[in-house]
């Protein structure tokens, strides 16, 4: 690999070891200049570093006296130790790139530093005892390995360790052009239906340009249990349906795939990923009637801030028959996807995202007509975003009660369904089927 695509890779490192970028905004920032033929081994290399950090650093760390506190130098020698350990690079390359990138980012006083530690980690590819934790040992932090021991006690370890694999590459298939699945057998050969989620199909990864008929909205990329949202919600056609966390649009758009003639609306507080919703929109509407989606910048945590035509239309009667809420969460479930997440959340940052889904809920609740549905999903395993919140939303509305999805896969909980990632499988997601009384 190019020295420009190790020194792109550091950059990354380093920005988000910093604490100044997360790994997407990173990468998005340091890939622009470099040619497209290098960018995956770049974006494969950050990856796979913050999915085994903790054991990457300790296996540095044990020939250092002490850490380099510039967060260059620690990029170099986790992105070194990781194309040693986990990306197959002969170790004298690993070795001799690292010490050049030294030079090449005007750090040469660490080039000795550098080439005498990566020799060592090559010499010596196991850690020694002493230096197994759980943080090492799992390789995420101690209180997640904790928070996930005690909430999960017959499921942690497989957890721990579908987190620290590479997501598989799932599709979504538009019924609406049932043609396309022979397009894809031809074009993707290794192509396989997921045994219970009937639109997902999965594929060896590739840019979206090779998926035969993704331009013409024929296939959408979209985890596999992620999927299970539009099952969920079955929206019908006419009636009045609210997408109230949107963007960008992935299950906006399998909503309006199961029902064309309903009346969605797509809600999102952030308006620059709004437009993504529209592009997404705009893809899968080609050749299929339908209603168009209306695309609305709304806080759904603050009724007061609401458009006036939106109160309008409420004050006159014009509530939901059915509501997705997809609340913005720790994102736990989808660790293989963003492995920054492990080290940017907190402990205390749980229960920050917890109050503010109460908060989401208890005013998009409102906006649900007597006898319709809200399909409350998080893309964590953490219970206090999950059932916990649940419950405590229960307890407070005596108008509604939970349906348990029985979706011929994942854990059953009191109220709702949790599913874990899976190594070959989906990610981690909870769904609760909350159903107000008719007579309210
Ligand atoms: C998990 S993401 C939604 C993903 C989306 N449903 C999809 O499938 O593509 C959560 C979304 O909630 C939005 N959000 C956060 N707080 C919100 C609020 N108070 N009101 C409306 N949207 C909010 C975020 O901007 C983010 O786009």
């Amino acid at each position: 690999m190019s020295l420009a695509s190790r020194k792109a890779a550091v950059r990354v490192l380093a920005d988000v070891l910093a604490g100044t970028s997360t790994l997407d905004e990173a990468l998005d920032k340091r890939l622009k200049d470099l040619p497209a033929e290098h960018q995956p081994w770049v974006r494969s290399a950050c990856y796979e570093t913050f999915r085994h950090l903790p054991s990457v650093k300790a296996h540095w760390q044990q020939h250092v006296k002490k850490t380099p506190s510039d967060p260059v130098a620690q990029a170099i020698l986790n992105l070194g130790t990781t194309q040693i350990l986990h990306l197959k690079t002969p170790a004298y390359a690993a070795v001799d790139e690292s010490v050049k990138l030294t030079r090449v980012m005007k750090k040469p006083h660490l080039s000795g530093l550098v080439n005498s530690v990566l020799r060592k980690v090559a010499k010596t590819p196991q850690l020694p005892k002493a230096r197994l934790t759980p943080e090492t040992q799992w390789d995420h932090p101690l209180w997640w390995v904790e928070k996930i021991r005690q909430q999960w006690p017959d499921h942690w370890q497989d957890i721990l360790l579908a987190n620290n694999r590479k997501a598989p590459f799932w599709l979504r298939h538009n019924t609406h052009h049932p043609q396309a699945l022979d397009a894809l057998r031809q074009a993707c050969p290794e192509a396989e239906q997921h045994p219970q989620v009937p639109t997902a199909w999965r594929i060896e990864p590739r840019p979206v340009s090779a998926i035969p008929g993704f331009a013409a909205g024929h296939f959408s990329v979209q985890d596999a249990h992620a999927q299970w949202a539009a099952f969920l919600l079955d929206p019908r056609p006419g009636e009045r349906v609210l997408d109230a966390c949107a963007a960008p649009g992935g299950k906006t758009g399998h909503l309006w795939e199961r029902a064309p003639a309903a009346e969605i609306v797509a809600a999102d507080v952030q308006a620059s990923r709004l437009q993504r919703v529209q592009e997404n929109l705009q893809r899968l509407q080609q050749a299929v009637a339908g209603q168009p989606v209306q695309v609305l910048e709304a806080n759904l945590a603050t009724p007061g801030s609401w458009p006036a035509s939106w109160q309008a239309a409420l004050a006159a009667g014009g509530r939901f028959d059915r509501i997705l809420l997809d609340v913005p969460c720790s994102a736990s479930g989808v660790v293989r996807r963003h492995p920054d997440i492990k080290y940017l959340r907190q402990p205390e940052d749980i229960q920050r995202i917890s109050r503010q889904q109460t908060d989401i809920l208890e005013a998009t609740a409102g906006l649900l007509k007597p006898g319709g549905h809200l399909l409350y999903a998080t893309c964590s395993v953490f219970d206090e975003e999950n059932e916990q919140q649940v419950e405590r939303f229960l307890s407070r509305h005596p108008e509604f009660e939970a349906r348990t999805p029985s979706l011929g896969q994942g854990l059953p909980q009191t109220h709702g369904v949790q599913l874990l990632p899976q190594i070959d499988g989906g990610d981690g997601f909870y769904y609760a089927v909350l159903k107000k009384r008719a007579d309210d």
